[in-house]
C-alpha cells in the first residue's frame, strides 16, 4: 500500500466514529475514545499503522477474513485471539500512558507468513 492510500484508509477509519470526544470523566480533561477497525488476514493487519493523540483510548475492533489470528501489543498484557471469519469480532481497549510507538503482532500461528504479521500504534504528544 502506498503512502497516499494508507493516509486515506487511516482517515476513513479514524473519522467514523473515531475522534468523537466522549463525555469528560474528569473536569478539565478531555478524554477521547478512538475506534479503529482492523481486518486481519494472511498475513497482514489492515490498517497496519494507526496514529492517535496521547491521552486517547483506542478501541480496536478486530475481525478476521480467514483463519484464527492473534493480537498482541508488545510491552503490554494484551494478547487476544481473533476468531476466524464469520465468528464475529473482538474489541480490545488500550490507553497508552506515554507517547511513542507500540508494536503489535499476530500471536497465533496462522501459516507461513505468521512472523510477518504486525503493525504499529503511534501515539503522538
Ligand atoms: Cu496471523 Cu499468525
Amino acid at each position: 500500500m502506498n503512502k497516499a492510500t494508507l493516509a486515506t484508509a487511516l482517515v476513513l477509519t479514524v473519522t467514523t466514529p473515531g475522534l468523537r470526544p466522549s463525555s469528560p470523566a474528569r473536569a478539565g480533561v478531555q478524554e477521547q475514545k478512538v475506534t479503529v477497525h482492523i481486518l486481519a488476514e494472511r498475513f497482514r493487519f489492515s490498517p497496519d499503522e494507526i496514529r492517535i493523540r496521547r491521552g486517547a483510548t483506542v478501541a480496536f475492533v478486530l475481525e478476521s477474513d480467514d483463519t484464527d489470528h492473534g493480537f498482541r501489543i508488545l510491552g503490554t498484557e494484551i494478547d487476544r485471539v481473533i476468531p476466524k471469519r464469520g465468528q464475529g469480532t473482538i474489541e480490545v481497549t488500550f490507553t497508552p500512558d506515554r507517547a511513542g510507538r507500540y508494536s503489535f503482532e499476530c500471536s497465533k500461528l496462522c501459516g507461513a507468513g505468521h512472523d510477518f504479521m504486525h503493525g504499529v500504534l503511534v501515539v503522538e504528544d
